[in-house]
Order: structure tokens, then sequence, then C-alpha cells
């Protein structure tokens, strides 16, 4: 089971972003989209979703349910972490389960305050947690670790790995570490 992207063309003016580009992206699974700043890789998992149209060409097989870390963290800066997460999650999903989550992921304290208050890191894992938790069948993350140091990388990392298992994943990213450690196929741009 693929999703299949074919002869994709996508323009901004004289930009010509894609020009009958060809992919195939099996499902679940991890892929990684990979490439230099600029090269398209937002803009691809924006037409994916649906929030970017393309010029032309055509894509198939891609899942209705989706949920994704953007390439800002899109969070209601005003509600906190446990809040954000809910908004997007079955209400089955009890608050516990939503904190023992966010805990995995080393965020312990402050999970009631305002995610304002919260700084680029912290702000990144609750994005993590919440495309995790949004009732999904396809997770597309936009470079998920930016931001995060080594450790903190490690842990949302196994994190990911270990909440995603036999999902279709979708990861932007610049490094190829991440690539190895989670074991997934490779779009280079
Ligand atoms: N909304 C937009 N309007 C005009 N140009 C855009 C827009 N979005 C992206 N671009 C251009 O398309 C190209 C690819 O951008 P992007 O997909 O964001 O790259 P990447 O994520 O690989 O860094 C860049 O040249 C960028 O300037
Ligand atoms: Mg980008």
């Amino acid at each position: 089971m693929y999703i299949v992207i074919s002869g994709l063309v996508k323009k901004y003016g004289e930009n010509i972003v894609f020009d009958g580009f060809d992919a195939k992206i099996e499902k679940n699974r991890t892929t990684f989209i990979m490439g230099p700043s600029g090269c398209g890789k937002t803009t691809l998992i924006n037409i994916l979703m649906g929030i970017t149209t393309p010029d032309g060409g055509t894509i198939s097989g891609v899942p209705a349910l989706k949920s994704a870390v953007f390439q800002e963290d899109r969070l209601c800066e005003s509600f906190s972490a446990i809040s954000n997460v809910r908004l997007v999650c079955d209400k089955k999903i009890k608050n516990d389960t939503i904190i023992e989550h966010l805990k995995k992921i080393g965020l312990g304290d402050g999970l009631t305050k305002p995610v304002a208050e919260f700084s680029g890191g912290m702000k990144r894992r609750v994005a993590i947690v919440r495309a995790v938790l949004a009732r999904s069948e396809i997770l597309f993350l936009d470079e998920p670790f930016k931001g995060l140091d080594t450790e903190t990388k490690k842990t949302a990392m196994e994190y990911l790995k270990e909440n995603t298992k036999g999902k279709t994943v979708v990861i932007v990213t610049h490094d190829i570490e991440e690539v190895k450690a989670l074991e997934g196929d490779l779009i280079t741009l």
C-alpha cells in the first residue's frame, strides 16, 4: 500500500518548485524527506496534507485522517500543554493518558500553565504529543525535532518511535542520524 505522487508540478510565480516530480511513500512505515533549505520539503508535505494546491500531477492514497507537527508549532498559546493536546484527541483519551505522554517526552512540570510560558523546545514537544495523540491515520512532521538539544531530541525520537509503530509517518528532516535512529525510508529532494 503506497501513497503515489506522479508528475507533481508546483510553481510560485517564476519559481518552479516541482516540475514533474514522482515518488512513492509506503504506508505503515516511516518515510523521511530530506533536502537543502528551500527545495520544497514543506511545500511537498503541505500538498500531501491538502493545505497547498498543486499546479499539476496526481496524488493518490493519502488517508483522510491526518495529524501534523507544522513547521511552526501552531499551538494555542494561552492554553496549557494538556489543553492543547485535549483539543485534538478523542474524548475516550483520559487526561491521565495525556499527562503520561507529556511526561514520556520529558515534560514533567508546568503542564497546566499556558504554553506561552514554555521554551521553544518544550513547545515543540507539546506539538509532537498532540500529533501522536490526535485521531489520525497518517502523521506529517515538519522538522519535529527542531530546536531540541541532543539529550531531549533522543528522548523525543524514542517517544515517537515507541508511539507510532505500524503507522504511516512522513518526517521532514535535515539530519541523517534521525533516519538511522527511526529506521525510515528516505526520499531526497
Ligand atoms: N507561499 C509561498 N509563496 C511564494 N513562494 C513560496 C511559498 N511557500 C514556499 N515558497 C517558495 O517555494 C520554495 C520551497 O519552499 P519550502 O517548501 O518552504 O522549502 P523547504 O521546506 O524545503 O525549506 C522556496 O523557494 C520558497 O521561497
Ligand atoms: Mg520547510
